[in-house]
C-alpha cells in the first residue's frame, strides 16, 4: 500500500522513537573521525555507519528513520550483501536524505548564511525517491551576535526551506524543516531570552513562508533548536527552564496540524539533550509528539568506543542502543538519571 506523506510523517514521530541524524557532510565527518584519531576513508565512513545502522535492537525499537548523507545512501555494507539502505529498512527504519548544498555566507549580510542547494532540487528529489528515501533534510543556520540575525537573513531561509519543502511533497518526501538558531556560533554569548526571541521570530516566518508555498503542515516534521543560553553565555539555564520555555515558544508559534516536532541536539551533551527532551514530554501537554533528530547526542559516546577498531564493534553498539534507548524514554516523558544509571 502506498504511504501517504501523513503516514511517513506520523512514523517518523511515533512515540517512542525518533530520528537518527548521520548525514554529516565529508567535511563534519572527518573532524568527528578526527577527534579519535581514525582517517576519514570512504571505506571507514562506510564501516561506522554500517555499525550504526545493524544495531538491531536500537533501530527496532527507538530510531525511525536514519537522515543518510548522499554518498551513504548509495553505499553497500562491507560483505556486499545489501545497501545500507536495504539494512535499515529490515529494522523497519525509514531511510532519509539531507539535500541541501550547505550554509554559505549570504551577499550583502556580513556574518551571515544562506543555505544553497534549490537548483535542480527537483531531479535529486526523484532520484533519492529511487533509492528508497521517504524524507528528506534541509537545515537553515541562523546565527546569534550583536545586530544580527536581520529579518532579511531569517526571509531568505525562511523562503529556501518553503520551496524545499513544497518540492519535497510534490516527489512523495516528507521534508524536515530545520531552522537551527545556533547555540554554538562564533559569538554565542547571548541569553536564553534571546535565544527565545530569535526563535521565536524564526519560527513565525519560517510558518508563514510554508503557507506561502503551499506546503502541507500535516505532511512535515519540524527540526528546530530547543531555547537554550549561547554555550558563552554569562548565565546558565536550569533543565526545567529549558524545557518550559522551549515548549511555551512552540505553542505561541507551531500549527497543531503539525505532526511532530523532531528536535536538533545543536552542542548539548548527551544527558542535556535527553533531559531537557523528557521534561518537556512530562511537564507538558502538546499537540505534537515531541521527539530526538540528534546527531552529535546520539553518536559521541559510540563513536568514542568505536575509535576505528573492529574489536570494539560491540561495545559502541551497546553505547548507541543505550543512548537511543534513554531517548526513546525522553520521548514518552520517562527518562530519569536512575534508569540513566542503572542500564
Ligand atoms: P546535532 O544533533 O548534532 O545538532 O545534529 C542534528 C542535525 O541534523 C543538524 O543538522
Amino acid at each position: 500500500m502506498k504511504q501517504t506523506l501523513e503516514d511517513i510523517a506520523n512514523a517518523m514521530v511515533a512515540p517512542g522513537k525518533g530520528i537518527l541524524a548521520a548525514d554529516e557532510s565529508t567535511g563534519t565527518i572527518k573532524k568527528r573521525f578526527d577527534s579519535i584519531n581514525v582517517e576519514s576513508t570512504e571505506e571507514a565512513r562506510r564501516d561506522y555507519r554500517e555499525m550504526l545502522f545493524s544495531t538491531k535492537s536500537a533501530m527496532r525499537k527507538n530510531i525511525s528513520g536514519v537522515i543518510l548523507f548522499d554518498e551513504t545512501i548509495r553505499q553497500s555494507s562491507a560483505n556486499g550483501k545489501q545497501t545500507l539502505v536495504e539494512m535499515m529498512q529490515s529494522s523497519g527504519s525509514i531511510p532519509g536524505i539531507k539535500v541541501d548544498a550547505g550554509a554559505q555566507g549570504m551577499a550583502g549580510f556580513k556574518g551571515e548564511k544562506i543555505t544553497d542547494g534549490l537548483d535542480g532540487l527537483r531531479a535529486r528529489l526523484k532520484g533519492y525517491h529511487r533509492l528508497g528515501a521517504r524524507f528528506a533534510k534541509w537545515r537553515a543556520v541562523i546565527d546569534i551576535a550583536p545586530g544580527t540575525p536581520t529579518y532579511g537573513c531569517i526571509r531568505a531561509n525562511a523562503h529556501a526551506l518553503a520551496r524545499y519543502a513544497a518540492l519535497c511533497q510534490e516527489n512523495g518526501i516528507v521534508p524536515i524543516v530545520e531552522p537551527e538558531v545556533l547555540m554554538d556560533g562564533p559569538v554565542a554569548a547571548h541569553s536564553i531570552e534571546r535565544c527565545y526571541d530569535v526563535t521565536e521570530r524564526t519560527l513565525k516566518i519560517v510558518f508563514s513562508e510554508l503557507y506561502e508555498a503551499r506546503v502541507n503542515l500535516e505532511g512535515i516534521v519540524l527540526k528546530p533548536n530547543m531555547i537554550v543560553p549561547g554555550k558563552n553565555a554569562a548565565k546558565p539555564a536550569s533543565a526545567v527552564q529549558v524545557a518550559d520555555m522551549t515548549v511555551k515558544c512552540l505553542k505561541a508559534c507551531v500549527p497543531t496540524a503539525v505532526p511532530g516536532i523532531a528536535f536538533l541536539s545543536g552542542g548539548q551533551s548527551d544527558i542535556e539533550a535527553t533531559e531537557h527532551l523528557s521534561l518537556m514530554n512530562s511537564r507538558h501537554d502538546v499537540p505534537w509528539n515531541l521527539t530526538f533528530s540528534y546527531g552529535r547526542a546520539l553518536q559521541a559516546a559510540a563513536l568514542k568506543a568505536w575509535g576505528g577498531i573492529p574489536a570494539n564493534v560491540k561495545a559502541a553498539q551497546a553505547a548507541f542502543a543505550h543512548r537511543a534507548a534513554m531517548n526513546g524514554l525522553a520521548s514518552k516523558g520517562k527518562w530519569t538519571t536512575a534508569i540513566e544509571k542503572a542500564t
